[in-house]
């Protein structure tokens, strides 16, 4: 299948970043959202993201003017009645996930691919739901989405070869790197990532290091970008609480117990980045801090 045009569903932060790079390439989008201003704030993001790539002489104004009119808004999942793909980003809870996806497979046509974001939840049991598991794939962009090569593509246990292959050669014609993964909890990314940072708090707690200590041995040592717990501060705590006890539930092995320290600052409210107090005091200037 040759897709052309798609829906978006949750116009938020990695919704926004999924249809800025499909219109990007040219396709059609619909981002969807409850309401209008919800929209309007996902497009404003994709509009700043462009400006700033004008900026940079990246593209024209007349490229920039021609991406915005690819997405379309929509505040009507019925909307999705002639798309090929659907790509759905909403809130990482598996009950809306699952009434968005049974509500989909009502408007969509027969051959229409109904692909999650999800970070962490089991793609075989959103697929479940359904009567059409067999179109049902998880399409996990990293974030920022216009930044990140990776996507994971996810194969529940129906998952059709065509399915797979459509959805692979999308994200090639998004300009990622898709890598195939079989659906376990967290993935490949997930289940690697968010065990280090687990394990860089454990170090904090166990006084084995400071936070910046800990975080100048992964830079300088092992030339990441970011250290690990300035890194859990930007994807959000609760979100790597999350994730590790959807590892240590669904795996069942103790290596994967959350760091009581991590339950201590979710339960204080300082979920990193977005809530201006994390392993970092955000309130204060980078360099002073
Ligand atoms: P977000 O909170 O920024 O955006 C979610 C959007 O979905 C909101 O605008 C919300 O209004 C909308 N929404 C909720 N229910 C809806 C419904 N029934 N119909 C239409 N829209 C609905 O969340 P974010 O960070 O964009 O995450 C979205 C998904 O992407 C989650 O499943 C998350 O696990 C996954 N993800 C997040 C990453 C991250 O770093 N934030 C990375 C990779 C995946």
């Amino acid at each position: 299948m040759n897709v052309r045009k798609m829906m978006v569903i949750g116009a938020g932060q990695m919704g926004s970043g999924i249809a800025q790079v499909a219109a990007e390439s040219g396709l059609t989008v619909l981002l969807n959202d409850m309401n209008d201003e919800l929209i309007q704030e996902g497009f404003s993001r994709i509009q700043h993201h462009l400006e700033k790539r004008v900026k940079n002489n990246k593209i024209n104004e007349e490229e920039m003017a021609l991406v915005l009119s690819r997405i379309v808004p929509s505040n009507d999942l019925r909307d999705a009645h002639d798309v090929d793909v659907v790509v759905e980003a909403v809130v990482e809870k598996m009950e809306v996930k699952k009434s968005v996806f049974q509500t989909l497979e009502r408007i969509c046509p027969s051959h229409t691919i109904l692909a999650s974001n999800t970070s962490s939840l089991p793609i075989t049991e959103i697929a479940a739901c359904t009567q059409c598991p067999e179109r049902v794939i998880g399409m996990h962009f990293m974030n920022p989405v216009h930044a990140m090569k990776l996507v994971e593509v996810i194969r529940g246990l129906a998952t059709s070869e065509e399915t797979f292959k459509v959805v692979k050669s999308l994200a090639q014609t998004m300009g990622k790197v898709a890598v195939e993964v079989q659906d376990f909890p967290g993935f490949i990314a997930n289940r690697i990532l968010i065990p280090m940072i687990n394990e860089a708090i454990f170090c904090i707690h166990e006084g084995v290091g400071t936070i910046e200590s800990v975080d100048q041995v992964l830079k300088l040592g092992m030339n990441h970008p970011m250290g690990p717990l300035e890194l859990a501060d930007f994807i959000g705590l609760d979100t790597c609480l999350y994730i590790m006890e959807t590892l240590h539930e669904g795996l069942g092995d103790s290596k994967y117990r959350p760091c009581p320290l991590l339950r201590k600052y979710v339960m204080a409210g300082w979920l990193g980045k977005k809530s201006g107090r994390g392993f970092y005091d955000y309130s204060i200037d980078k360099s002073k801090r």
